[in-house]
């Protein structure tokens, strides 16, 4: 029996919330909503996933933390300018853009801004709960998709860490699409245990690293020796300008030679660079080049070069990784979802490192969420433990309603973890 779609409101609470990624997840969920797009890219949208009982793209409702205040309107019109967005889309879905920007409240922490770590975990979960109780969501997922930061040194909490600890401090599943430190901090290790929450990450597989997961098992499969991968990115866009920084970029390639180590079981000779393009805006080129040896040590080389659009290859995994965390979290699972490793670099849990093994680990996931009856009926779907369920009565609308502008004084009334 497959589960029913629910048809309640879900809410997707973007970190970044007014970057290139969130905004194209905004605008590509109301362009494919109101059937101006076919849903290319977004594997959800597949047959194996249709008895999953995920919530419809036009169930999510938008809102987020961010430290700049360009309105999403305007910064839509800036990525169709640039190519990434069709022309004409921001106009089409100026109101869910509208209402989007609406939910987006001041991130941080901003320079000089002397809150403790436990005052700005506080807020920036007051600021979710405050979210679903206006917007009358069912529930909703925090997802990181803000600048990368370097990996943090020494105790403090980065700014993805307090976000991740707002995540589960407002009972919101979390998803962490960036190389940073999110949840993968020490102090939220027990934290994250204790929540009871499912959570997915890290950094989302796009582009290169998505073509070394196809590649490296070929290479092993066929008894391939490889001697050296190297690989050079060229990208602008605000991705370009963060990964300028060496620190940041060391936390982005981190990702990408853990797919060669695991795929090929060695970590061969070469190094990956990333290099600021501002001229390319959100598009990428990618190149690798793979020294290998073939039989007799026969000396052949495999060059790749991939030109993407950042953006656009991002913004659909975004919305996978919603509805199905969504799922997860209605279905009672909690924990590290080790099944959702097809779309990370860097996945959480031990699972295959493969893309055609992840996919089908991926598949699989989504036919147990078919089968849980969405009330944590069916436990340990993969291992993990059931959890209560967090209130909030459902409210059908579609994704550009706007969400009732209540008393702030209702926020964060129940900031205890769940
Ligand atoms: N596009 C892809 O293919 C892809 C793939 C994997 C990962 N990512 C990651 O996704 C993230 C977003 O990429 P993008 O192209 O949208 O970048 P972007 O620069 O356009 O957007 C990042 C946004 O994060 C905001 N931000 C920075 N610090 C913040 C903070 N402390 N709190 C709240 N918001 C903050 C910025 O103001 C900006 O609006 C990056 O970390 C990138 O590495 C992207």
């Amino acid at each position: 029996m497959s589960a029913p779609v629910s048809s309640s409101r879900v809410g997707v609470w973007l970190i970044g919330a007014r970057g290139s990624v969130a905004t194209t997840v905004v605008a590509g969920a109301a362009a494919v909503t109101a059937g101006l797009h076919p849903p290319t890219g977004l594997v959800t949208e597949t047959p194996p996933f249709a008895g999953s009982g995920l919530p419809p793209l036009s169930s999510l409702v938008f809102g987020g933390h961010d430290t700049v205040d360009c309105p999403l309107p305007k910064r839509a019109e800036a990525l169709a300018a640039g190519g990434v967005l069709p022309p004409g889309l921001p106009a089409a879905v100026a109101a869910e853009l509208a209402a989007a920007d609406v939910e987006i409240r001041p991130g941080g922490p901003a320079p000089g801004d002397h809150r403790t770590e436990d005052e700005l975990i506080a807020a920036f979960a007051a600021d979710i709960q405050d979210f679903v109780r206006r917007c009358g969501l069912t529930r909703a997922v925090v997802v990181n998709v803000a600048s990368t930061e370097p990996a943090p040194a020494g105790r403090a909490l980065p700014p993805s860490s307090l976000y991740a600890a707002a995540a589960l401090r407002a009972g919101c599943p979390y998803v962490n699409f960036t190389p940073s430190t999110g949840l993968h901090h020490p102090a939220l290790a027990s934290l994250a245990a204790a929540s009871g929450l499912p959570y997915a990450g890290r950094d989302g597989k796009t582009g290169q690293t998505l073509l070394r997961s196809v590649l490296g098992p070929m290479f092993t499969q066929r008894a391939l020796g490889v001697r050296a991968w190297s690989g050079t990115n060229l990208l602008g866009g605000g991705d370009g300008a963060a990964l300028a920084d060496p620190a940041a970029a060391a936390a982005k390639n981190a990702g990408k030679e853990r797919v060669l180590a695991d795929t090929l079981g060695t970590t061969p000779e070469g190094e990956v660079h990333i290099d600021d393009v501002p001229a390319l805006g959100d598009w990428k080129t990618a190149w690798d080049h793979i020294a290998f040896d073939g039989f007799l040590g026969a000396r052949m080389i495999l060059q790749t070069i991939w030109q993407g659009c950042d953006s656009a290859l991002a913004a659909p995994l975004v919305l996978d990784l919603a509805r199905l965390t969504t799922r997860a979290h209605e279905a009672g699972l909690s924990g590290p979802l080790t099944d959702l490793g097809f779309y990370f670099k860097d996945p959480v849990g031990e699972g295959p490192a493969a893309l055609g093994e992840q996919y089908e680990a991926l598949v699989g996931f989504a036919g147990r969420l078919g089968r849980s009856d969405g009330a944590g009926a069916q436990s340990g779907l993969d291992g993990s433990r059931r959890q209560g369920e967090p209130g909030g009565a459902g409210r059908l609308g579609g994704s550009g309603d706007a969400c009732e502008q209540g008393d702030p004084g209702r926020a964060g009334l129940d900031g205890e973890e769940r």
